[in-house]
C-alpha cells in the first residue's frame, strides 16, 4: 500500500520499463485476479499493445492461458490495417491445459477476430521421447514449426511455476525437481528460475529459447499479486519488449527491484 500511495500508475509503468530495459510497459488499475472486470481490462490492454505491434504480414505465435484467453476475447479488427496477410499461430505444442485455454484455441479465435489466417500444431501432450523424434520429422508438422520459428511478435502469458505445474498434472518427481532447482515461473512451456535461468523445458515442440531472443517483439501479459515473483524472473530472461500487467503485480515487481 505504501508504494501504490507514492506511485501512480504511469511511475510504475515508467520504474518498471527503465529498470529491465523494455520498450514499453502498460499497468492496468486494480487486481486481475480478484475482479473479472480488470482481468478484462488486462485483456484490452495486451489487445491493443499487440495491435499497435502489427504491421499487416506477421507471424504471431501466442501461448495458452486465461489471460491470452481474454486477450482474444478483447480483440477487435483495427481500422487502420488489414491483417488478411497475418497469420497466428500457437507457441508450443499440447502443455497439458484444458481445450478452452490451449495455445490452438486462442490463436484460432484471434485469427478469425481480425480476419487473419491460422495454423495449428497438432501434437499430443505430454509426449515421450520417442514420439517427438518421429513427429520433428513429419513433413505437416515440420512446416508448421518452421512457420511458428519465424513468428515476428510473440504473445505470451507468465505463471507462477509451481501453480503452473499442477494445473497441468506434472507428475510429482518432476514437481520435486523444479523445487530443487528453484523453478518461479512458466511461460512457453519453460520454467525459469530467480535469474531468469531456464531449469525446466516440457518436451514438446515450436518455439526455441533461441527463437524468443531473435523475435523482433515479444509481449509478456500477466496479472495478481501472486504473478510478481514469477514476472520478475522472465524480466530477468531478458526478451522481454513489452510487458502488460495489473496494478497489484507491477506494485510487487517494483518492490522486488
Ligand atoms: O504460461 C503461463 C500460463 O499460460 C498463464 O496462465 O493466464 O491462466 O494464468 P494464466
Amino acid at each position: 500500500p505504501v508504494v501504490k500511495e507514492i506511485f501512480g500508475l504511469a511511475n510504475l509503468e515508467e520504474i518498471i520499463r527503465n529498470n529491465y530495459g523494455l520498450r514499453k510497459v502498460v499497468v492496468v488499475a486494480g487486481d486481475s485476479e480478484a475482479s473479472p472486470l480488470v482481468k478484462r481490462e488486462l485483456g484490452k490492454a495486451g489487445a491493443k499493445a499487440l495491435l499497435h505491434a502489427m504491421q499487416g504480414d506477421d507471424v504471431v505465435a501466442v501461448t495458452g492461458g486465461t489471460t491470452l484467453a481474454e486477450v482474444a476475447e478483447q480483440l477487435t479488427p483495427p481500422a487502420n490495417i488489414s491483417l488478411k496477410q497475418s497469420w497466428f499461430v500457437p507457441a508450443r505444442g499440447g502443455l497439458g491445459e484444458s481445450l478452452e485455454i490451449q495455445a490452438n484455441t486462442i490463436a484460432s479465435g484471434m485469427a478469425k477476430r481480425v480476419g487473419a489466417g491460422y495454423r495449428l500444431l497438432h501434437v499430443p501432450d505430454l509426449l515421450g521421447k520417442d514420439a517427438y523424434d518421429s513427429l520433428v520429422h513429419d513433413p505437416n508438422i515440420h512446416d508448421i514449426v518452421d512457420m511458428i520459428r519465424q513468428a515476428r511478435i510473440i504473445v505470451h502469458g507468465i505463471g507462477d511455476a509451481m501453480q503452473m505445474a499442477r494445473r497441468r498434472k506434472l507428475e510429482q518427481p518432476v514437481i520435486e525437481e523444479l523445487q530443487r532447482d528453484g523453478a518461479l515461473a512458466e511461460s512457453f512451456g519453460y520454467y525459469f528460475n530467480k535469474d531468469g535461468v531456464v531449469v525446466h523445458k516440457m518436451l514438446t515442440l515450436g518455439l526455441r529459447l533461441e527463437d524468443i531472443m531473435k523475435a523482433d517483439t515479444v509481449v509478456g501479459i500477466a496479472g495478481g499479486k501472486d504473478k510478481a515473483k514469477a514476472i520478475h524472473a522472465v524480466l530477468k530472461f531478458g526478451h522481454e519488449d513489452i510487458l502488460v500487467v495489473d496494478e497489484v503485480a507491477a506494485v510487487e515487481i517494483v518492490r522486488e527491484i
